[in-house]
């Protein structure tokens, strides 16, 4: 204790310097650095709402060939294809192995809560 005193005073008086060494150590997941950046700007609660309430009956099983939430191998294919292509064909719905059906098929969603909610799957199933 007597060694470690000191130590936390100091931290205390010049509080700014110390915060800002700990800072990296706390704020760095080293490898979730990739999804962050690609689902950086969208609201990723909201995006959580949606795909439980809208998503989630196809998407957390992988029924009817769709690609599950959070099977990492499964989705870097299509994560590669970029985030607006990702989001666009969630919106208009497309067929390939399976139909992907537009919004998810419900209609009252806005694009934007559509957006949110293919940024939490991205999220969800990229490596961290
Ligand atoms: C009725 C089942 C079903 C529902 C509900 C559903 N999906 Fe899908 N989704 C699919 C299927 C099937 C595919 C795979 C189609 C293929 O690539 O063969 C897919 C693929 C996707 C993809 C990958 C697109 C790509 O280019 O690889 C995204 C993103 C996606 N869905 C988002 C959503 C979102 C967001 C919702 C909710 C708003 C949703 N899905 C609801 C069945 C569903």
């Amino acid at each position: 204790m007597k060694k470690i005193l000191p130590v936390a005073a100091l931290c205390s008086i010049f509080f700014i310097g110390c915060g800002g060494a700990q800072e990296p150590a706390a704020e760095a997941p080293a490898e979730g650095g990739a999804a962050s950046e690609l689902v950086s700007g969208y609201d990723l609660a909201n995006g959580q709402e949606i795909y439980d309430a809208n998503c989630a009956s196809c998407h957390d099983e992988g029924v009817l060939s769709s690609p599950k939430t959070g099977d990492v191998p499964g989705w870097t294919a299509r994560i590669d294809q970029g985030m607006e292509t990702l989001i666009q064909k969630s919106i208009d719905g497309y067929t390939a192995e399976g139909n992907m059906p537009a919004k998810g098929g419900n209609d009252a969603l806005t694009d934007e809560e559509v957006a949110n909610a293919v940024a939490y799957m991205v999220d969800e199933s990229v490596a961290k």
